[in-house]
Formats: structure tokens, sequence, C-alpha cells
């Protein structure tokens, strides 16, 4: 089926495209782009309409390349309980995302080519969006010996992390930059020093002691993004620091920036939307690793937002069963399933002035397909046709009982959120939602 989308908004920051127009769709790709008062409008004409066109009004909405995740944990194999490749890549769509990359925290670990492969065939198979598996960097994501990175690669693996573990051997990590660097592909590094954190669920500030809960101090993040910077240096490898959720951390990054290395950053919705103030009740669907921190922090994942030092919002859709979360504070585990309020979250940052929408697609479709080298984030003629279409100006409420995801851990119950997905298209399908 072709498609075309009239009258939308389009922006497209890979063609430095702001501007009304119309997308063709034909055989999956993207056909032509007609932008208002161009004078290729001409040919126009010669887009014949016929019962096999679907006519998309996007009158009053934002046509925007497909959006990208770059961090998500599907739970497959293994965890099923807590999600399925079906349900998380069903939440993605919902969300806007036409393509994610899934965590290797599955059981077994991704950390072999057999495992990578059969993500992607059950992705193919049952998936609704593209989804690029991330292999552990150790076996076993143990930090204890390098896992099968070569062969991961060759089954598609587009990226290295040990994401739910901060891989703590210091050796290790240099091992794993250097081998990463000869196939140019990035290593994710979740930044936690546990001997800091051990045992902690919360910010470590005057509310974890006035509750009563063991603190994750900031440095605990910070010693291993300052370690994992010098690795960098010393390899000339590409990294990538995950879930940046301290205004110390942003300090570092800025002054690697400063200095030219090959560093990129991500933050997520939570920690700019939240402040550790959401644990107050104990609310477990706040618990999230690294922790909420603090209005200071906040403060500076926005300015690093607007600046540039964070390059990309993922969303560490982390979804876990609602049984795992009724449990006391200390027991539940962390994690916030983030994929259906991600984009309404971060269009917050729009309306509040911090981003344009064009600077956002860039955050959230452009950068993270730079990053990953993938050739998705774009609406290039002869590009994959995954589009997300949405309105700025619809206003829904959070009800994680009609969510998509397996995994209703969210804080955000009951918020209303400005900014809605109206439609994705991905993989010749139109998913339309209202
Ligand atoms: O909160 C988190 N949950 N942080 C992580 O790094 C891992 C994730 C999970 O897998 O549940």
């Amino acid at each position: 089926m072709d498609i075309i989308i009239k009258n939308g908004h389009i922006i497209d920051p890979s063609q430095g495209i702001d501007s009304f127009g119309d997308v063709v769709i034909e055989k999956g790709k993207i056909k032509e782009i007609f932008l208002l008062n161009n004078k290729n409008n001409k040919d126009k004409k010669r887009i014949k309409k016929s019962d096999e066109v679907k006519i998309i009004d996007a009158t009053g909405l934002y046509i925007l390349p497909g959006l990208i995740d770059m961090h998500t944990h599907l739970r497959e194999p293994g965890y099923e309980y807590k999600e399925t490749i079906k349900t998380g890549t069903l939440a993605a769509i919902k969300g806007g995302f036409t393509s994610l990359c899934s965590m290797p925290n599955t059981k077994p670990v991704n950390d072999n080519n057999v495992v990578t492969t059969y993500i992607q065939k059950k992705s193919l198979e049952e998936g609704y969006c593209n989804v690029f598996p991330i292999g552990a960097i150790t076996k076993n994501s143990q930090g204890e010996e390098l896992a099968e990175i070569g062969s991961m690669i060759e089954a598609g693996a587009v990226a290295f992390s040990d994401d739910g573990k901060s891989l703590m051997n210091s050796l290790l990590m240099r091992r794993a930059l250097e081998y990463c660097k000869s196939f140019n592909v990035p290593i994710i590094s979740h930044a936690e020093d546990t001997f800091l954190s051990e045992y902690g669920v919360m910010n470590e500030s005057s509310l974890s002691t006035s509750l009563g809960m063991r603190g994750i101090p900031s440095a605990a993040e910070e010693i291993i993004v300052a370690r994992d910077i010098i690795l960098s240096e010393l390899t000339g490898s590409c990294l990538h620091i995950a879930h940046v959720s301290t205004e110390g951390s942003i300090r570092l990054i800025r002054l690697a920036k400063e200095r030219g290395l090959n560093i990129t950053a991500e933050t997520c919705p939570h920690y700019f939307t939240l402040t550790e103030d959401a644990v107050l009740d104990y609310n477990t669907n706040a618990k999230v690793n690294p922790p909420l921190r603090t209005i200071k922090d906040v403060h500076a994942i926005k300015e690093a937002l607007k600046d540039g030092t964070i390059d990309v919002i993922a969303t560490d859709h982390a979804p876990h069963h609602i049984d795992e979360k009724n449990q006391e504070f200390d027991k539940a585990p962390f994690g916030i399933s983030g994929l259906e309020t991600a984009l309404s979250l971060s269009l917050k940052l729009v309306f509040d002035g911090i981003l344009s929408l064009s600077q956002l697609v860039e955050k959230v479709a452009l950068i993270p397909a730079k990053i990953l080298k993938i050739p998705k984030g774009t609406l290039k003629i002869g590009t994959d046709a995954e589009i997300t279409i949405i309105d700025l100006n619809r206003i829904w409420k959070v009800e994680p009982s009609s969510f998509s995801t397996l995994g209703q851990n969210t804080p955000f119950a009951g918020w209303e959120l400005k900014g809605k997905v109206i439609i994705t298209i991905c993989r010749g399908k139109v998913y339309e939602f209202n």
C-alpha cells in the first residue's frame, strides 16, 4: 500500500526541514517530500491517486522521522512475565518509536551470537518495530571475562554494554574499548561504582537519612564517568554514557567534549522531570537506578540538553511485574516503564523553551542513529518509511492499565501530559492511536 501524508508540519533535522508539506511513501520507502512553496511541487501531479493509496490528512499535526530508543529492556528471552518482544515493541510503536536497542540483561544474557540472532529473529517474526540488539561486554555481564564481541557484531549487535551492572574492572573496560574500536562500535557505560552504591536504594541526601533508607551518592556515578572518559581518551574509542543523572557527571562530560574526546551521553525523561521527592511516600515505581536526584541535578540536566552536552534522550524502559514492585522499597527492583510516556515528557522541554522541536527530534532520532551507525532517524528519499505523526496540543492522561507494555511501573500514573503520538508508520504498517 502506498501512502500520502498531506498538509503536515514536517520536521527532519537530517535535511534541515522545518516546513509544511506532504510526504509520499511508495513500496515502504520515502518517495518524495513536497514542501509548501517549493518549486518541485509541480511534480506533484505525477502522483496518481488510486484505491491503493492511503491518504493521511496531517493538518495541524507534525510529521517526524520515526523515533529511536537506544536504551530499552525488552526482557525476552527469560523474563517474559515482565515484557516480551511483542509487547515491548508494541509499546514502542505507541510511544512513537520505530526502532529500539534491546539491552542484554536477559536470561540468558545476550553475550553470544546465538542470543543476538534469537532476539533478531523473534523481533522480525513477532515485533512491531525494528530491534537492534546490544551485546554484553562481559560473559554473563559478570565483569570477569570479555564476551564474544566479534561474533555478536557479525550477528547484528550494534553496541556493547553490561547495563544494569557496572563493569568495575578497569582493565577489562580498557580491553573492551580497544576491541570495539577495531569494529567502530560504541561501548555504553552503566556508570556506577558498586562499592559506593552497594545496598543503596535512593539518592543519598538528607531525605534518604530522614526516610531511613540507604543512599546512593552522586559520586558512585561520577567516579565511573570520570574513569570511562579517561579510558576513552587512552584508547581513542567511542564511549556512550547511559542514563546520566548528576550535575557532576555533566561537568565531566562537558569538559571531555570540550577537549574533543569521542564521547556521547544520554539521559532519560525521569531525570529531567522528577526529583528524589518522588520516593517520599515509598513509591517503588519511582525506584530507579541511577536514582532520581535533586532539583540542582534536574536544572543541570536541562542545561546540558540545551547546550548539547547530553546528546540523546533514551527511555531506559525497564518493565517489571506488578508483584515485584508491590514489595517493600528495599526489595523492589529498580526500573521505570518509559516507552509510552517518553515523548510526551520530553515535549515539555519544547513547551518550556529549552529545546526546539527540531532539536528534540535530533536527540530522539538523528543522533541515536549516528551513534549506532544505522540508516534511520531521517526522512531522506529512498530510506525506509518510518514516521511518527504527533499532535502537540493533545492532552492525555497516563493510565498504566491501558499501556501496551506489561510493565505498569510508572511514577507518572494519573499525570496529564501535553503532546501525543497520533500515527506511527513502520515496516509498511500504519498504526493509528486516539
Ligand atoms: O533502573 C534500572 N533498571 N536501571 C538499570 O540500569 C537496569 C534496569 C533494569 O534492567 O531493570
